[in-house]
């Protein structure tokens, strides 16, 4: 029986999506690279560096810059994105993660956090939702990012169950790799053709209901 409940953060808790993407066109705009919202969606749940040379390589340039160049090209856009978030508060939470999140405590479910964000953890607190996670996966010290099941297999460990136990949920299609790869219950929230290897899908987030997703674990 399902005894976790795993999330990603950006896009599925609040729509930070959106901010990594205006800053990520910002910052390649700079570099005459121009990305559109169908680009974007290979950026998403792909760590920092990682969405720098997916950028990079987009354009053509993936070799006309050192190490320290791009160093300083993700510190600059992280810069943009940590301002955004700044001016966050509760209201940014998505349509009904709040009212999901507090139907999953009062059944004791436990909760994780797998995001491959560094800012995930201040992004919780401005949202004021630090208390409903049982524990937060640390994306710097994991070996592989998403698609890689590593980050989920990590958060059910540390919550102490099974990964067979637990329900992941995404809005990356790199996510629902991992989730699928971790053998979780993977539950997408976007649309038909990024969520096509989603056990279960949600055109939005106002679907997260605790007995309709139950249902479809069985
Ligand atoms: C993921 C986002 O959650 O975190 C990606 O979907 C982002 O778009 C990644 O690149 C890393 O985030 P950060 O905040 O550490 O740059
Ligand atoms: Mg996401």
């Amino acid at each position: 029986s399902v005894k976790g409940f795993i999330f990603d953060l950006d896009g599925v808790i609040t729509d930070t999506a959106e901010y990594h993407f205006e800053a990520w066109q910002n910052l390649a705009k700079n570099y005459d690279i121009t990305i559109d919202r169908e680009f974007n969606e290979q950026l998403k749940g792909i760590s920092r560096m990682d969405s720098l040379d997916r950028i990079l390589n987009h354009g053509g340039r993936e070799t006309d810059f050192t190490e320290a160049q791009k160093e300083e090209m993700a510190s600059e856009k992280n810069g943009e994105y940590v301002k955004l978030i700044e001016k966050m508060t509760p209201e940014h939470i998505l349509p009904g993660v709040l009212d999901f999140l507090n139907e999953l405590k009062e059944h004791n479910y436990l909760l994780g956090l797998a995001s491959a964000s560094k800012n995930g953890p201040v992004i919780l607190e401005r949202l004021n939702l630090s208390g409903y996670f049982d524990t937060i996966v640390d994306p710097s010290l994991l070996a592989k990012g998403k698609p890689d099941p590593e980050i989920f297999l990590t958060a059910a460990h540390q919550l102490g169950v099974k990964p067979e136990e637990c329900v992941g949920i995404e809005d990356a299609s790199a996510g629902i790799e991992a989730i699928n790869k971790a053998k979780m219950f993977s539950v997408g929230v976007g649309d038909k053709e990024s969520m096509k290897e989603a056990d279960y899908r949600l055109d939005s987030t106002e679907g997260l209901v605790l007995d309709v997703i139950l249902n479809k674990v069985k």
